[in-house]
């Protein structure tokens, strides 16, 4: 079998449309999926993200991770398959599997990127770094990723059909509330009763330490969110300069999330030579590039449920500041 599967996910047609539509609204509409972020730069500039110290979801939820991972895999008397959502360069996952193998003779493990760059390395190196662990790669969005994953499972037979799925970082955050119980349902039904899903999400804190984690001084946060226009540039031909625009994070206190926006510094117009138009800005104006919510335990307990999970463990840091919950398929 091949160890990694590409789906035609980089279309390139896919990121002209959307950006044509999300770019064409009105004053201040305008916004870009926030799964364009993560190119192959994007992607390592997220991990530069992750290292720097405001940034605390990534060290908390990674320190959790630690301290709660041979317990975790307690709840779990069969083998499990393991698949992961946005896995990026999986050094959090890493602690997990190495406490699944010191319980498993043998672990699959089928992590899903947008960056296929990224899961290119991670697959060759997993699958180096441990000799009982079979990794497959697949590089498509969510749900394509997810029935990929569901019908490699099925043709392989020795894979357990059990599924532990990791979905870490606090991406659900990055989904509506409505979006992310439609997400979470449709992940449900492609899980069976008793299969398990380790859900990472953030909790709302104060508010300095929220906006700080989203505007780190050494401005990579800026770069990552800029690269969005730069990404432009490199794959339509695009004319952005990244200093005419600066990156703007911060909390809305009456939602409970961090708005993640790119501001026009003046009245312009931008062509972008392979989609043969341009677009204005007005000065101040923004790009909405992401929203980050920040939850209640209760809030998330609404949300899975909703969905067809049940709780079967919270697992947080001393200060309360992340969770990762442990959740499985309800009947
Ligand atoms: N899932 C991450 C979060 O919500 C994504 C993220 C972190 C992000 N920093 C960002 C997205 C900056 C856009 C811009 O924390």
């Amino acid at each position: 079998m091949q160890p990694f599967i590409s789906r035609d996910i980089s279309l390139i047609e896919h990121f002209a449309r959307d950006i044509i539509d999300g770019l064409s609204k009105e004053n201040n509409k305008k916004w870009i999926k926030p799964r364009y972020l993560y190119d192959e730069l994007g992607s390592s500039l997220f991990e530069r993200i992750c290292e720097q110290p405001e940034y605390y979801p990534f060290r908390t939820e990674t320190g959790i991770l630690k301290r709660y991972g041979q317990r975790i895999f307690k709840f779990m008397d069969d083998d499990v398959s393991v698949v992961e959502l946005g896995s990026g360069n999986s050094v959090k996952t890493r602690i997990l599997l190495s406490s699944l193998l010191e319980k498993q003779k043998h672990v699959f493990y089928l992590p899903i990127d947008v960056s296929q760059e990224i899961l290119l390395r991670t697959t060759h190196d997993l699958n180096r770094e441990f000799t009982r662990l079979n990794t497959f790669g697949i590089a498509a969005d969510y749900s394509e990723g997810i029935r990929e994953a569901c019908n490699i499972s099925a043709k392989n037979g020795t894979m357990p059909e059990r599924k532990f799925v990791l979905f870490l970082g606090s991406t659900i955050g990055n989904f509506e509330y409505q979006e992310a119980i439609e997400f979470l349902t449709s992940l449900r039904a492609s899980m069976r009763e008793g299969d398990f899903l380790l859900l990472g999400f953030d909790l709302q804190k104060d508010v300095k330490l929220l906006e700080d984690a989203y505007n780190d001084r050494l401005g990579f946060t800026a770069a990552f969110n800029l690269n969005l226009l730069s990404r432009i540039n490199r794959e339509l031909g695009g004319e952005f300069r990244e200093t005419d625009f600066r990156h703007l994070a911060f909390y809305n206190t009456e939602y409970h999330r961090i708005e993640m926006n790119l501001i026009s510094k003046t009245t312009h117009e931008v062509h972008v030579n392979r989609l043969g138009r341009s677009f204005s800005f007005l000065k101040n104006e923004r790009i909405h590039t992401e929203n980050s919510y920040k939850f209640t335990l209760e809030k998330m307990k609404d949300i899975v449920e909703r969905s067809g999970f049940q709780i079967a463990e919270n697992f947080l840091d001393h200060n309360n500041l992340y969770c990762v919950g442990l959740m499985f398929a309800n009947h």
